[in-house]
């Protein structure tokens, strides 16, 4: 199916109360609805003959038809019933795609200025409008991407006459995902400079406030934990302002109805393509709406507009699910891996990182004594982690000083990478491009390279000043030392890390009317060096890491197909962590490895077979010293890793469903992967907690087709579909912490069917 938009005009007649007169009018308006229709989602708005954007519709399909009746223009609700303010009421409850602060909306606005005169009121009235087949791109930033027929784009050009502005309000609806997305360009028409103070990406104003929010939250080491609360009156939501995306909060939320749970009920969810600061929020309002909002974080924000300049706001996924929150996670995995994730396709091999094994304590004989046992039980490349540049030895010297640490690399870089590639393993290699130690020679040469304020002290954050990527030499620099190390040896990985906020946000290169634009241009700095890396390397498989999970976002799923999902290993946590962070992002994405016990994050042992299960929900790898674990654990490694090739596809591009919820019931959790087509799917269950006397629990399976009949491709038994979802699959485990998989493949098989 191709994606929709269509325009139909109406002519609607309705009465206006005018104040002075205390009289009625009647008015004729021209009224201009766009319908955007997807495979089962319909988006509609409107434009009002004044030129006003109002938002009319969100929610499951509807067959072509006349919406305008839902503006509700006509109407007059109020006591007494002359309606005194006309036109500032009019702005308080109008619906609006894109809020402006000034005239009467009281709600949260989207756009807000400082023009010449000091003034910070605006307002936009649509003067045309360009339909066509396909999806822009977005200036330096990442999007999501489409080919002509998967996609649809609208574009509402607006003006606000006065303050001298072109608002070109950008939406695309998807083909085959009940998906759309949202930005905003604002280009300065005028003859004079504009302050934008927040240029937010999207609002929707929903007709209800019967809605749960989810957010994802957390902190160092137990990051995306989901949270549900009840929508009430005034403003709740989510944001960072510490320069990244952040531990705290990740920039998703969803509006769910207060009934829906993974199968059922209405989703609604929002994430913001972007890695710095953001803003997420839905405000209940005094008419019992919610009005949602998200976009770069307007706090300490502001962007000179000269004349002639545009600012382009990231994008913003908006996925609807009428079915449930499970249905919604599907689409945001569909969309990204088809739409966003630009490696997707690459090769991902079983890896071992040495970080949990030696930390900085390490030689090139110890990383050769890993990768040999490591080739022996079927690993695939060896990731050397932090440590091996300038003269680092622990965390407090030499990030900025790109260049091998002789001391521990032996024989330098070339002959490392040769000697593991001999063993038969690739080689990837640490990376912390967007930092710099106060011990290292770049902070001796370009002390002004750090951002900071100049006289005022600059707080150090893990022994670690923030460069300022803002600047192009600075970004021109690093690129040049890191391209001499990937030059210099067969290297095939990264591992992007970043490991601190920002304070003291100055640079020293910008004047004092663009310093507020800091936060932004570093994000845009930092994109424009993943873009050229991935343009120049394109061999390299990247991934992402901040400290963990700080940076867990669409903006770097653009650049990197993985990204490091947390600093917490330990396989109960990371239930939780993958449980949260799988909401919107796919389990291809999630860096997840198996890595020694007690864990070093929170000390808990758990079986190593557990440790392999739920890591095999990622993207699968070691990160532990191979010589030193125990020799049974080393033994169950190749088994271990046959079980990833085999699964991985499915796990890959198959749909999951998570059968359980450790945040509501931490004694189980449990989830399964279904392949597109329905013929085969893996299980998996983890008993957190055993029970004394019980026997087996029953678990209903989802997603597999309730025609088919299915053979557990261990046991040989046949289940039909049906059963396996609305009975169930009696699952057996004694002990805490313990797992297994069951992988299930259609047969044709008809007898002995098990229930
Ligand atoms: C934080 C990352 O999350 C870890 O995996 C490791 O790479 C350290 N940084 C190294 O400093």
């Amino acid at each position: 199916m191709n994606p929709q938009i269509t325009l139909t005009e109406h002519l609607k007649e309705y009465t206006r109360h005018v104040w002075q007169t205390n009289s009625e009018q009647t008015f004729t308006e021209n009224i201009k609805l766009f319908t955007l229709q997807s495979r089962s989602m319909t988006y509609a708005l409107a434009v009002l003959e004044d030129g006003y954007v109002a938002h009319v519709y969100y929610g499951k399909k509807i067959v072509a038809c006349d919406l305008t009746y839902l503006l509700r223009l006509d109407e007059n609700p109020w006591t007494p019933k002359v309606n005194r303010r006309d036109k500032a009421t009019f702005m308080d409850t109008l619906p609006l795609e894109y809020p402006c602060h000034g005239t009467g909306d009281y709600r949260e606005p989207c756009l807000m200025i400082t023009d010449k005169n000091g003034m910070s009121t605006c307002d936009i009235r649509c003067k045309s409008h360009k339909i066509y087949s396909g999806k822009p791109r977005l200036e330096g930033l990442p999007a999501t991407y489409a080919a002509e027929p998967q996609a649809t784009t609208l574009e509402l050009l607006c003006e606000d006459q006065h303050a001298g502005l072109e608002v070109v309000l950008i939406y695309t609806v998807f083909a085959d995902l009940d998906v759309i997305t949202r930005s905003v360009r604002v280009t300065n028409i005028g003859a004079e400079d504009v302050n934008l103070r927040r240029v937010l990406s999207v609002c929707v104003d929903f007709d209800s406030d019967k809605f749960d929010l989810i957010t994802l939250n957390g902190s160092w080491a137990r990051e995306r934990v989901v949270e549900r609360s009840k929508l009430h009156h005034g403003k709740q939501g989510v944001d960072s302002v510490k320069g990244e995306s952040s531990h705290q909060s990740n920039p998703f939320f969803a509006l769910v109805s207060h009934n829906a749970d993974e199968d059922t009920g209405e989703a609604y969810g929002f994430n913001l393509v972007y890695s710095g600061n953001f803003f997420a929020q839905a405000e209940v309002t005094q008419h019992k709406k919610t009005r949602a909002v998200m976009g770069i974080n307007h706090f300490d924000f502001n962007w000179l507009l000269e004349p002639g300049e545009s600012f382009t706001a990231p994008e913003v996924v908006m996925v609807y699910s009428a079915n449930g929150i499970g249905e919604m996670s599907r689409t945001f995995h569909d969309l990204y891996r088809a739409h966003l994730i630009r490696g997707q396709k690459k090769h991902r091999p079983v890896l071992i990182n040495n970080w949990e094994a030696t930390y900085f304590n390490f030689d090139t004989d110890k990383l050769l004594e890993i990768a040999k046992q490591a080739a022996s039980a079927g690993i695939e490349m060896l990731v050397m982690d932090d440590g091996w540049f300038g003269h680092r030895d622990s965390d407090n010297s030499s990030l900025g000083d790109w260049f091998v640490y002789e001391k521990k690399l032996r024989g330098g870089l070339k002959f490392l990478v040769d000697e593991v590639n001999k063993l038969g393993l690739k080689f990837g290699i640490w990376f912390e491009p967007e930092m710099v130690s106060p011990d290292s020679e770049l902070f001796k040469k370009h002390p002004d390279w750090a951002i900071q304020i100049e006289n005022r002290e600059m707080t150090l954050s893990r022994e670690q000043y923030v460069l300022d990527f803002s600047r192009q030499e600075v970004r021109e620099y690093i690129y040049g030392m890191m391209r001499k190390v990937l030059d210099s040896a067969n290297i095939e990985y990264i591992k992007w890390d970043m490991n601190r906020q920002f304070t003291e946000v100055g640079s020293l290169a910008l004047p004092a009317n663009r310093q507020r634009e800091l936060w932004h241009r570093y994000v845009l700095g930092v994109y424009e060096l993943m873009e050229r890396l991935t343009a120049d390397y394109p061999q390299i498989l990247l991934e992402n890491c901040s400290g963990g999970g700080a940076r867990f976002d669409p903006g770097m799923l653009y650049y990197s197909p993985q990204i490091w999902a947390s600093d917490d290993t330990d396989a109960i946590e990371r239930l939780k962590i993958q449980h949260g962070t799988s909401l919107c992002y796919p389990v291809s994405a999630i860096g997840a490895h198996v890595s020694d016990c007690p864990n070093h994050t929170v000390g808990r042992t758990t079986p190593f077979k557990t440790r392999g299960h739920v890591a095999l929900v990622g993207t699968f790898g070691y990160e532990l010293d191979i010589t030193r674990i125990p020799e049974a654990d080393k033994a169950a490694i190749p088994a271990q890793i046959a079980d990833y090739k085999k699964y991985s596809p499915l796990i890959r591009d198959g749909d999951q469903y998570r059968l359980g919820n450790v945040f509501a019931d931490n004694l189980w959790d449990s989830w399964v992967f279904v392949a597109k087509d329905k013929s085969e799917a893996l299980f998996t269950f983890v008993q957190v907690l055993g029970r004394p006397n019980y026997r087996s629990r029953r678990i209903k399976l989802k997603g597999l087709n309730p025609d088919y009949n299915y053979k557990n491709t261990k046991t040989g038994e046949v289940y039909s579909g049906s059963a396996l979802m609305n009975a169930g699959f009696n699952v057996t485990l004694h002990g805490d912490f313990t797992s297994e998989v069951f992988h299930f493949l259609r047969t044709y098989e008809q007898n002995d069917l098990q229930a």
